[in-house]
């Protein structure tokens, strides 16, 4: 064992919440490491986390390629574009995805660079007194002892106890490299990534069956929004089935049996190529606290923190998926910067209220804010304002007319309490409804901001209109 080297912060995992804590924290003169186990497709330290590698971007890049392909089959003849028939190349565009993820994993190896971040390539395990080991892939042990360390380790997917991971069961990982497209793609949970890569693998001609426990679908989505989605899935091919109980897998020769019962109680079987199973993903903490520390995890494996996302524990913090909260690539990266800024004396600050949630599916959902079922249940007073995208110029021009924008607002104050949205970039037009909340905006003040013509963001405009029922373009 080297001798201890010493750091004003010592950051655990260089995911989202990981690297923009260590980077902030450099920014502000702090002298700073990072420490990453993960290795890329090349064997090689990959830095990023989840997100980089294996979450947020490549899902994305596969999303707009099969998108593409999608729209070439069945958009674009309305534009009275023709072609012979579209193939697929599923090995060069899984490539794509891991040039993608490569330029961007090496982007934060040389951020680290920039900022003077020392990097280290290995395990890490919190001992007491703020001091971190690390076990680094070349099998050499080294100890830092931080003034600070922020615990940043993400989180793993859940694995089922009858559907173990393997060639044909897998998760988000291997649903990002399939090398084919599956003749029947299974999926259990119809979350985001049950919803985003049953996508990506339906668009490219998979049939794609969701078995999603709850009876109610994207129960954490307006209701009204969650209805509109399900329709457009239901046209696209995506058979979701709700209420069912999965209770056993067994792989055979010809695919993976699925048995389970559905929302009437009678027992099913459904056969597979490919299972994803996508049912949520645990905090990473497994081995990264050794005896003593005083930090605390929680039922469900998190670390216990407080508003500042400080664990109690002097100088030492938690950030991102492994601490409570939406587990959400933006949500870690406002955490990490806060907490380099609170250990820097500055005034560091997440507001959890304007946190966006978007899924990238066709049409995108998007929401900041409060439900309609949230503020009945509070038993807030509010005005509901919508717009559908039919009726705007530029949706229609571009031949996507599904879905709407919903403004929700007090009853009494007018101040924005939520905004829902289903359609075409609901993913960018989202954050109208993110600044209007952070900057505690009114609907009548949404409403009289001008917006360019003909662009997607009319449908907020109008939305907020429709709160005071006076949208220009819809009967009020
Ligand atoms: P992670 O990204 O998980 O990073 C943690 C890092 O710490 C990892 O590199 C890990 O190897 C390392 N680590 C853990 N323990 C140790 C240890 N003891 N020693 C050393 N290193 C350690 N979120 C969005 O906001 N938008 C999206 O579009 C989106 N898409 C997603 C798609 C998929 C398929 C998945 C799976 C997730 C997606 N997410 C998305 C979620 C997003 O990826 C996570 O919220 C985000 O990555 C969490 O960041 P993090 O830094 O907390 O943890
Ligand atoms: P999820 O929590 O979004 O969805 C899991 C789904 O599985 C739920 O609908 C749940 O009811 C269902 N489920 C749970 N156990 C089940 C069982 N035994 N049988 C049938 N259904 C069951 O989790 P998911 O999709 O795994 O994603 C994990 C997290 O990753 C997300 O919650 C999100 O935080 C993040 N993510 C974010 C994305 C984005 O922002 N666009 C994209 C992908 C992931």
């Amino acid at each position: 064992m080297s001798e201890q080297q010493q750091f004003d912060v010592v950051v655990i995992g260089a995911g989202p919440a990981g690297y923009h804590a260590a980077i902030r924290a450099a920014q502000l003169g702090l002298k700073t490491a990072c420490i990453d186990a993960a290795l890329g497709k090349d064997g090689k330290p990959a830095l990023g986390g989840t997100c980089l590698r294996v979450g947020c971007i490549p899902s994305k890049a596969l999303l707009d390629s099969s998108r593409q392909f999608w729209n070439m089959g069945h958009i674009f003849d309305q534009h009275g574009i023709s072609f012979d028939k579209p193939a697929i190349d599923v090995k060069k565009m899984v490539a794509r995805k891991d040039g993608i993820v490569k330029q961007f994993t090496g982007g934060i190896a040389a951020l680290f660079k920039a900022n003077k971040i020392t990097a280290f390539h290995g395990y890490g395990q919190l001992q007491p007194g703020n001091v971190v080991s690390v076990k680094q892939h070349d099998g050499s042990t080294v100890e830092l002892k931080g003034t600070n360390v922020i615990l940043a380790a993400g989180s793993d997917s859940i694995e089922l106890p009858f559907a173990k991971f393997g060639e044909h069961i897998i998760d988000n990982v291997g649903a990002l490299d399939l090398e084919k497209v599956p003749k029947r793609l299974g999926v259990i949970g119809a979350g985001v990534i049950g919803l985003e890569l049953g996508s990506v693998w339906k668009r490219l001609g998979a049939e794609v069956t969701i078995l999603e426990g709850l009876p109610n679908f994207l129960a954490a989505a307006d209701a009204e929004v969650a209805k509109v989605a399900a329709r457009e899935f239901k046209k696209q091919g995506l058979d979701i089935k709700l209420g069912c109980k999965c209770t056993a897998t067994e792989v055979k020769k010809d695919g993976v049996h699925i048995s389970y019962t559905d929302d009437k109680g009678a027992a099913q079987e459904l056969v597979v190529d490919k299972l994803l199973v996508a049912v949520g993903r645990r905090a990473a903490t497994k081995g990264l606290l050794a005896d003593g520390t005083g930090v605390q995890l929680n039922e469900r494996g998190q670390i216990v923190v407080d508003e500042h996302c400080h664990t109690g524990v002097d100088g030492v913090w938690a950030v991102g998926d492994c601490v409570r909260g939406p587990m959400l690539a933006h949500k870690g990266f406002e955490e990490g910067i806060a907490v380099a800024e609170l250990i820097a004396g500055l005034p560091g600050h997440v507001n959890f209220d304007t946190i966006p949630w978007v899924i990238y599916t066709e049409p995108e959902i998007a929401w900041v804010g409060k439900t309609e079922e949230q503020l009945k249940a509070e038993g807030i007073p509010y005005k509901a304002g919508s717009f559908p995208f039919a009726a705007v110029g530029r949706a229609v021009a571009m031949a996507e007319p599904a879905g709407f924008v919903k403004v929700l607002a007090h009853a009494e104050t007018d101040t924005i309490l939520g905004m829902h949205l289903v359609g075409v970039n609901v993913s960018e037009l989202v954050h109208e409804g993110v600044l209007a909340m952070e900057f505690k905006g009114s609907a009548d003040d949404l409403a009289r901001i001008c917006h360019a013509h003909p662009s997607l963001s009319e449908a907020v405009h109008d939305a907020a209109m429709a709160v005071h029922k006076r949208a220009i373009h819809k009967a009020n």
